[in-house]
């Protein structure tokens, strides 16, 4: 008996996609730190936002959780690339902890910038989605109640101001481009003297990953999105591809998560990973293709990538 023949596909793969400097960074952090001090070392929040990450350096030895509280005062704790509330830092200080900061430094730029604006008297809209931890960072470097969170345009007709024409903005660097031009028009509509970045601040990567999948989505009826659910910069990217006509397009957190079922009779899937995503988690996610069908893959690339954090100095100098 013949075995019937693999139905052809092609797979668009996205890039750039996947990791960026700053998730790079924070994972060489936690390894790093594991390296020098030994296990336990400890991480407030999950360093990035990737179950496979996180399991990996939990084999190694760290311990993750999510509060100062929990971690004790004579092991190391790391900070997750997200960002923390000026508060953590203050905290682990005055315990006498050693602490590492694995923040984004294009994180810790917003950080600078918010709290710039708030010594030159303006006070702070941030641009970002409610309970996600960098809004929460980015929030809690200024006093509580210091900024005001904007999540949607419709949330800038609401916002209540102190002085119209006191005022500056900075956002999550992992938002929609397009979404977020929107709200900053309409912030610059309703306050012609706020002030801000030039266009906003969202990332490099962030920017890099939407516009791939933007140009990869019209050759495609579905996308596939290796991410988690809790990462916000591959959220995004689903609906970037929803939105330049790729209807299908969903987040796999890697290849046992395909809905194979739904997609019966397509003939052309893009790929791309949110910036927490390893790469062998979409090499999973081709081999899974791989062995369905008789698979093309065409590379989609809009930008090449030469970006990189150093780890701070802690690290770089021996125990
Ligand atoms: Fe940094 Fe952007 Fe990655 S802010 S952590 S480079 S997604």
């Amino acid at each position: 008996e013949t075995p019937t023949p693999k139905p052809p596909l092609t797979l668009y793969l996205a890039a750039p996609r996947g990791f960026c400097a700053g998730v790079d960074r924070a994972i060489k952090i936690v390894e790093m730190a594991l390296e020098k001090w030994g296990a336990p070392v400890y991480v407030r929040h999950e360093i990035v936002h990737n179950k496979y990450v996180v399991d990996d350096l939990r084999e190694k030895g760290a311990v993750f959780v999510e509060e100062l509280e929990e971690c004790p005062d004579d092991r190391p704790v790391i900070f997750s690339a997200h960002g923390v509330p000026k508060a953590v830092p203050a905290e682990a200080a005055k315990r006498e902890m050693i602490y590492v900061d694995a923040t984004c430094p294009l994180v810790s730029k917003v950080h600078i910038e918010a709290a710039r604006h708030h010594e030159n008297g303006l006070q702070m809209i941030m641009i970002g989605h409610a309970g996600h931890p960098e809004t929460v960072g980015t929030m809690g470097q200024l006093p509580e109640g210091e900024v005001l969170l904007v999540e949607t345009v419709a949330d800038v007709a609401g916002v209540e101001v102190r002085d119209p024409d006191k005022l500056a903005f900075v956002t999550q660097t992992t938002l929609s481009i397009d979404d977020t031009v929107d709200i900053v028009t309409a912030l610059r509509a309703r306050f012609p003297n706020i002030v801000g970045p030039h266009k906003e601040d969202i990332c490099y990567a962030t920017t890099n990953r939407q516009e791939a999948v933007k140009a990869a989505a019209p050759h495609c009826e579905a996308m596939l999105v290796v991410g988690a659910p809790n990462s916000s910069n591959s959220k995004r990217l689903v609906e970037v591809a929803r939105k330049a006509g790729c209807s299908y397009s969903q987040l796999v957190q890697r290849a046992a998560d395909i809905d194979w079922r739904s997609l019966e009779g397509v003939r052309s899937v893009g790929i791309t990973a949110g910036a927490s995503a390893p790469e062998a988690l979409i090499d999973e996610v081709i081999d899974s293709f791989r062995a369905r069908y008789d698979t093309t893959v065409e590379l989609v690339e809009t930008a090449q990538e030469d970006v990189e954090f150093k780890v701070p100095r802690v690290l770089r100098i021996p125990a």
